[in-house]
């Protein structure tokens, strides 16, 4: 039986996925859209790795289901920036150097940028708070909220 297929809008793009309702949108993005900024880390919602943007909130890919993601606005890690012109919140992260093994920080990022959108002059318990679920085990909780702050405080700064 041809599977019936899913509408999604991922980073500007429409997809039409072949893929039963229930799959988890971390598996289409990665298998399907071959898009690998999301990372597999627990597939339980608790680890943060698998971080995307639905509508300009941070959601944990691994645990929603993409009959659920139709006619929402997915971004992921690939759509906030690029190599060449990288998201404020990126490079906040490359001066930072705030990264070890690097698995968690789509999350962090991700997750950061969720918070500069609702929140551009966050306090530091601010951000501390909104990132107090994405696990890091390499330990540089740090040096991510030196990014983070770094990320906020050039945020702040851009006139409306
Ligand atoms: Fe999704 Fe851990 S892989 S929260």
């Amino acid at each position: 039986m041809t599977q019936p297929k899913i509408r999604l809008t991922v980073n500007g793009r429409i997809h039409d996925v072949a893929a039963a309702a229930d799959t988890a949108l971390l598996y289409v993005l990665r298998n399907d859209l071959e898009l690998n900024g999301p990372k597999y880390g627990c597939g339980l919602g608790e680890c943060g790795a698998c971080t995307v943007l639905i509508d300009g909130a941070a959601a944990r890919a691994c645990v929603i289901p993409i009959g659920g993601c139709a006619g929402h606005d997915i971004l992921t890690l690939e759509g906030l920036g690029s190599r060449a012109h990288p998201d404020p919140v990126q490079q906040a992260f490359i001066h930072e150097q705030a990264a070890q093994c690097g698995y968690c920080l789509n999350g962090m990022i991700m997750t950061a940028k969720a918070l500069l959108m609702r929140n551009i002059n966050p306090s530091e318990s601010e951000a501390r708070e909104a990132l107090r679920h994405n696990l890091c085990r390499c330990g540089a909780h740090v040096e991510i909220m030196r990014a983070v702050m770094r990320a906020a405080g050039e945020a702040a700064e851009v006139p409306d």
